[in-house]
């Protein structure tokens, strides 16, 4: 189906001083990457988020949360950044200011050429001292799952936000920052479902933004969004690039 893109939108986007990207799992859909609430392939419809992403269920059973996202990591590494994530890298350039907050923890954004991504719950290929709290950058496999703190000897567990943690203070703070001072706001493939992130599209319109709303289904941004366009990032952002001729204002 030919997506319209309505001129007002690209008007909006070329006279931007300051744009600010949103994304969720949706914009690694195309990747081959399920997504958290999808009926039939989402994680969440296939695994209880409480046995794996939380403190308690890592203290309950750190080999199993391990080896699970040991085996999203392996999921992710076959993968390949799509034409949505390579959209947001010309985006970037184009743009006087651009800032792009996203809640996946699959890193394809960075991959694609990305940069500067504000990584609001985590990324999937660190890890972090179950009980020191702090980045690991480096440790021994020696073959115990989860592996050892190199520091305190404690198990690692990866550097993700989970169900009742809170996000990390900077890049929350970065993100409302961004949301309340750009003059267009994109929310690209999440449901609006988790909390704080959902409240930053809503941010940018107090605070007179256009923001645009890219999602082939219904969320509850769609009859507030300034324009929604009903369909994939693939196909969305690379027509809004192809047709944007956007002039650096240097
Ligand atoms: P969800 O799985 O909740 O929502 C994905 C959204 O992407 C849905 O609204 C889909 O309609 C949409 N979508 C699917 N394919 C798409 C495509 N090709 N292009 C554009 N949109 C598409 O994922 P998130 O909103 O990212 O948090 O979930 C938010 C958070 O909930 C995640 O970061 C994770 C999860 O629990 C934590 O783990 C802390």
């Amino acid at each position: 189906m030919e997506i319209a893109i309505p001129d007002a939108l690209l008007d909006a986007a070329r006279q931007a001083q300051h744009i600010a990207v949103l994304t969720g799992a949706g914009v690694s859909a195309e990747s081959g990457v399920p997504t958290f609430r999808d009926a039939q392939t989402g994680l969440w419809a296939k695994f209880n988020p409480q046995e794996l992403a939380t403190r308690e269920a890592f203290a309950r059973n750190p080999k199993m949360v391990w080896e699970w996202y040991a085996h999203r990591r392996a999921l992710v590494a076959q993968a390949a950044p799509n034409a949505g994530h390579y959209a947001l890298v010309e985006m970037e350039k184009r743009a006087p200011r651009f800032t792009l907050i996203t809640q996946n923890v699959d890193g394809l954004h960075a991959r694609a050429g990305s940069q500067n991504v504000i990584e609001l719950h985590g990324n999937l290929f660190r890890a972090k001292c179950f009980r020191e709290d702090v980045p690991v950058p480096n440790w021994v496999d020696d073959g115990q799952i989860p592996p050892r703190c190199p520091r305190c000897g404690s198990y690692l567990r990866p550097d993700v936000v989970w169900f009742g943690e809170a996000l990390p203070p900077r890049a929350l703070a970065a993100a409302f920052d961004a949301a309340r001072t750009c003059d267009v706001f994109f929310s690209i493939g999440t449901s609006g479902a988790v909390e704080p992130a959902a409240s930053l599209p809503f941010d940018a319109l107090r605070h007179g933004a256009t923001v645009i709303e890219v999602n082939p289904e219904e969320t509850p941004l769609s009859n507030r969004a300034t324009f929604t366009l009903r369909a994939a990032a693939g196909a969305a952002l690379p027509k809004i690039i192809a047709r944007e001729q956007w002039i650096k204002n240097g």
